[in-house]
């Protein structure tokens, strides 16, 4: 086989056969492909598309160039969400906890990784002691005995991905669906999950900004996963503010807590619920989604979730008390209020820059070698509708530095306030099962 001959093949939009397929990647991942050949088809990708028969062989044959993790002996049916990010995105935590509850196996392989607040493992380092530097026995056994818990991300998880990411992030050929859903889904696949639920974002702050592009995407992970043997499903929902009120990791530690408590935002209470119920449904928890819903609240209402969290936090390391007393996770120095300037309804809260503004003081990472903040941060006290009055707080500011002008400003220009009454946003536009 001549890596050439099938460049040119898709380049005429012709459909490359399975070991084809097989050939790219193992000799992109081991090397005998260059970087120049691999850019020219992945252009032709972009250009010419891929059939459902392949993406799901691209998919599987990224799964198989690393480790692929084993979940056999933990018991029941394990089921994984992923979010395709987004802005104060707080839904991991609270969901974990919330499906472990009943019973539902929550066995997470999560990362830290580059935006505008950290990732799960991040925020849950403002738990004191807490850590994810488990041994994967120790790994299965926990979530055999709690239902849940949480380990770093095995170094050598689909390589072929890490690969073809870095080189399509560079030759502009990031934004072609076919490579999207199969990167998306060959790291979810090789995490090891029988089910998979997808939470879709739309909307300024989301990777798709529109909704035609979202419900693309989320159809083709959602075929990628039921084609090659894993339930999945996948729910669009709105990230064109941010969701919840918290932006930051002690923060949304904390807005996580209020929400297994039932005293959380309604937009994030509602998506944990949505997305919760969908993965109490494939795991066989429930005969129907409106059942599962029902038993989710119920353990909100018993207090059963919270105290899950507390047994996981525990479980690996962690001070609990926290979960009761959050005032000891880090606090930042400096606590200022965004005054409204004028009376109005909120109409815009445009995620990524309000992200970008938790970012200048320093809950997330610009780099690698970035140190977050883990105690800063902001807190909306107004969400897109509401009605606002001159000098009331838009949001409060959570900071270690003394001089927040320039976070002001930049909240100021992507805060915008109409004189006419604003409807709120839809929150879940769609839930896509085939
Ligand atoms: N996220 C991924 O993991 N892969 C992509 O290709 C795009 C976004
Ligand atoms: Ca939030």
């Amino acid at each position: 086989m001549r890596m050439v001959d099938l460049i040119e093949k898709k380049r005429d939009g012709q459909e490359l056969a399975t070991d084809e397929i097989k050939f790219i990647i193992n000799g992109y991942t081991d090397g005998s492909i260059p970087d120049y050949q691999v850019s020219a088809l992945t252009m032709a990708i972009y250009f010419k598309g891929m059939t459902e028969r392949e993406r799901a062989d691209l998919t599987m044959a990224m799964v198989e160039s690393g480790d692929q993790i084993d979940l056999s002996q933990i018991e029941g049916i394990k089921v994984d969400k992923h979010s395709t990010g987004g802005v104060g995105d707080t839904t991991t935590l609270v969901l974990g906890p919330l499906v472990a509850a009943l019973g539902v196996p929550i066995a997470k392989m999560s990362g830290r990784g580059l935006g505008h607040t950290g990732g799960t493992i991040d925020k849950l380092e403002a738990v004191k002691g807490f850590h994810v530097e488990i041994e994967n026995n120790e790994f299965i056994d926990l979530v055999n005995k709690n239902k849940i818990a949480v380990i770093g991300q095995s170094g050598n998880l689909t390589p072929a991905d890490k690969k073809l990411y870095a080189l399509r992030d560079v030759t502009a050929t990031v934004d072609s669906i076919p490579l999207i859903a199969s990167s998306i889904m060959s790291k979810k696949i090789a995490a090891g999950a029988d089910a998979i639920v997808l939470d879709v974002k739309t909307g300024a702050g989301a990777f798709m900004k529109t909704l035609d592009d979202s419900r693309e995407l989320a159809k083709a992970m959602v075929r990628i996963g039921n084609n090659v043997g894993r339930r999945t499903m996948a729910v669009i929902s709105d990230m064109s503010q941010p969701l919840g009120f918290a932006i930051g990791n002690a923060l949304e530690v904390k807005e996580a807590i209020d929400t297994l408590k039932g005293e959380g935002p309604e937009d994030l209470t509602d998506l944990c619920l949505t997305l919760g119920s969908h993965m109490v449904y494939l795991a066989e928890k429930a005969g129907t989604l409106e059942e599962a819903r029902i038993m989710l609240e119920n353990v909100i209402k018993d207090g059963s979730a919270l105290d899950k969290l507390k047994v996981f936090l525990s479980s690996q390391g962690g001070d609990a008390s926290i979960v009761d007393e959050p005032s000891k996770m880090p606090q930042a120095k400096y606590i200022y209020e965004l005054d409204a300037k004028e009376n109005g309804y909120v109409a815009e809260i445009i995620a990524d820059e309000v992200g970008t503004a938790a970012m200048l003081l320093g809950a997330g990472r610009a780099t690698k070698e970035s140190v977050i903040d883990l105690a800063v941060g902001l807190v909306l006290r107004k969400k897109i509708g509401d009605q606002v009055k001159e000098g009331e707080s838009l949001v409060t500011i959570y900071s270690n530095f003394e001089n927040v002008e320039e976070v002001k400003q930049k909240l100021y220009e992507n805060i915008k306030i109409s004189t006419t009454k604003v409807d709120a946003p839809i929150l879940i536009h769609e839930e896509i099962t085939q």
